[in-house]
Parts: C-alpha cells; structure tokens; sequence
C-alpha cells in the first residue's frame, strides 16, 4: 500500500480508502466486518463513512452502516489503527427522517456529532466532514449554479466556529468539505485565518473519467492551499467497471435496484465508456483499474475512496495501487475527455 500525507495534519493516509455506504443495504453486518478485516490487512487505513449511511437514504436503515463499523471497533479492538471519516448532513427533503430541518448550524451539528460517536463507538472521529454544504449549489448531477432567490443559509463563519469547538474538545481531530464547490472552500479557509479557527483539510467530491469537474477549479484550491481531495464513486457508480455494457442490467447491481441513480446513465457517458474501454483493452488491463490508476495518479489526491459488495470487487479494487499508468494511456485517456467532457457530473 502506498500512503500520502495530508499536509497540515499528522494524517498519512491509505492511497486506497474503504467506502462503506452499501453495509446496512447492499450488504450484510457480517460483510462489512470481512471487508473491513480484509481492508485493514491489506494497508488501508482510511474508513469513510457518514450519519446518513447506508444509500439509498431512507428511515428504515438510517445510520447502520456507522453502527456495523462501531460493532467492528467493538469486537477487533483496533480504533488506532484506523483513520475514522464520517459527516454531518446538510439540508434536503431526502434526510427529514435523520433531523426535520436539518441545517449545518449549532444544535444540528452538535446533535449529529453526539449520534456519530455513539454508534461508532468511539471517542472521537479523525476526520469531520460537512457532508454537503448549507447553501444551495449543484449537487448529485446538477449542472449548473443558480442564485437563491431568498438567502437564508447558515453562514460559513458559524459553521465553523462549530467545529472549532469540536476540535477543542477533542471529539473531532480534524474536518474536511464534501459536494463543495471553489468558492465555498475558499470561504472556508478565509474564516478558518480571519478567526482562528481550524482549517479544512479535505475536500471529498464526486472524482472519476466521467466527472472530472473537480478539476475545472478545486484542483487548484488543493494545490495552492494545501489541501487534498478524497475523491468519492471513483467508478461512477459501477459503470465505469464496463458491467453495464451493451444495455446490461445485472442482477443485484446499484444501477438495476435504483432508477434514482440514472444520473450515471445517458447517451455520452455510454459513448465515453466504449472509448476507455478500448483503451484499457488495448493496454492490457481492465476498465475497473485502468479508472482507478488514473485517480490514484492525480496530484490532489490523498485517498481513493473506493466501494464494493462483494470481496472479489474489493480485491481488485484495492489491487489498482499495483497498476502504472504509462504516459500514453493518460493522453489517450484526455483526448476522450475532451471529446465527451464530464457526461456524470
Ligand atoms: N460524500 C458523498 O456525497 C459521497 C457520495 C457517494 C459516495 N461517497 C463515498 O465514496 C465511497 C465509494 O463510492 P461509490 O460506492 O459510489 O463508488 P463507486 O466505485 O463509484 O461504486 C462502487 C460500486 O460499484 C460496483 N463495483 C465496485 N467495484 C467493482 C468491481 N471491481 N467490479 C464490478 N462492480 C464493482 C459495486 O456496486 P454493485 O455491486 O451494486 O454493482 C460498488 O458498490 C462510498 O462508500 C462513500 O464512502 C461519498
């Protein structure tokens, strides 16, 4: 395993990180033990889970995936040796069932840390992240920015004096932005210098071949301000292993169970995967790896957060820190890109 420093912080991060949003679902207690053991052996450090979990995000298993892994830290004993992610959610009509009128706001947060850390069983959480941000921005396939026409989000500042407390007391060491967009990061690391208070660390945002947005801006916000991604769906859902080729729906797959995720559906990224596809064929490797080199090679990356329900995708998709990708197959790779730029944002 290879690991990266996430710079201003002791945290030295797996290049792999174990996504866990289908235990409690998709996937069995039972499972996500085995995957977390196998995980664990194989160098990946890094659990990423959330209050929401597991997905698709309804009452009825609401918060089991941080309970099977709290039962993990119970059995095995081995809260050190992992680096525990989780987040707060923000506000949205599809998590009334976790707090009616959730907001990223004093009582919300507070609430949601207490929640986190008891079915964790933990006493703290290494890595605190605003699961998405207060304001409306485009998020889960939006597109496209669109002024509110009445402003009442929760203002950044507020946020993050909220976290600061955290920080102080210990329940949380560090905290990180997800769904975020440039702007909102930057307002982040403004307030965190003009109050002295803790600065993001991480940014984790939808990140593969068929969203490659966060390069667009957020790139450079990593770059300059010494922050790393933690890029999520790193295959798009699935479909970026090529197992929905040809109109394919297999049995028990995300993208046959749930028509809510057709975001990653539609004619150009259909189009785009033929041509990696090609791609990888011709460089001797499978579509699943050759899409997961190319993220775990991006200067911005600290971490992969990758997903499986079952043991065999695990494996491989842990194995992807063993694969190169040579100088030709990544400008092969961009002159798809510019043909067919971000279908699945
Ligand atoms: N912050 C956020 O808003 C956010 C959003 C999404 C995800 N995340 C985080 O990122 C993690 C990973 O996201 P993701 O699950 O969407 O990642 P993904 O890599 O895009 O999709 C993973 C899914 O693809 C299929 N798959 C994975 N590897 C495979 C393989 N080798 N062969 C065939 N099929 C394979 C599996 O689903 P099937 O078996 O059902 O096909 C698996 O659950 C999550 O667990 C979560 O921690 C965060």
């Amino acid at each position: 395993m290879e690991y990266r420093e996430i710079p201003r912080s002791d945290l030295k991060v797996s290049l792999i990180g174990l996504g866990t949003m289908t235990w409690g679902e998709q996937n069995t207690e039972a499972e996500g033990h085995e995957q977390m053991d196998y995980a664990l052996e194989q160098g990946v450090n890094l659990f990423d889970v959330a209050e929401m979990y597991p997905v698709p995000p309804v009452a009825e298993t609401c918060h089991e995936t941080e309970r099977i892994i709290g039962t993990w830290f119970a059995d095995r004993g081995k809260r050190d040796q992992v680096i525990l992610a989780t987040k707060v959610v923000g506000p949205g009509t599809h998590v009334t069932h976790i707090r009616d009128g959730a907001r990223l706001d004093r009582p919300n947060i507070m609430t949601a840390v207490e929640g986190s850390l008891k079915r964790l069983q933990t006493d703290y959480i290494d890595l605190y992240q605003l699961h998405w941000p207060d304001r409306p921005v485009p998020l889960f396939g939006g597109r496209d920015y669109n002024p509110p026409r009445r402003d009442d989000s929760v203002p950044i500042e507020e946020t993050l004096k909220v976290l600061g407390e955290l920080v102080a007391q210990g329940k949380v060491r560090y905290i990180g932005l997800s769904n975020e967009t440039p702007w909102g990061a930057m307002k982040f690391l403004q307030a965190a210098e003009g109050f002295g208070l803790p600065r993001i660390v991480t940014i984790q945002n939808s990140y593969n071949l068929l969203n490659r947005t966060f390069d667009a801006g957020l790139s450079e916000v990593c770059h300059y301000e010494d922050v790393r991604s933690l890029p999520y769906s790193p295959l798009a859902f699935g479909r970026l292993t090529g197992k929905y080729r040809g109109g394919v729906m297999p049995d028990g797959a995300r993208l046959t169970l749930w028509e809510r995720f057709a975001r990653y559906n539609g004619p150009n990224s259909d189009a785009a995967i033929e041509e990696y596809a090609r791609i990888a064929g011709e460089a001797g490797m499978s579509l699943t790896q050759m899409s997961l080199a190319w993220i775990n090679q991006r200067h911005h990356v600290a971490s992969n957060l990758i997903g499986a329900t079952s043991m065999e995708q695990l494996k491989e998709n842990i194995a992807s820190v063993e694969v190169n990708l040579p100088g030709e197959v990544r400008k092969a790779i961009d002159t798809v890109h510019h043909r067919f730029p971000n279908p699945c944002p």
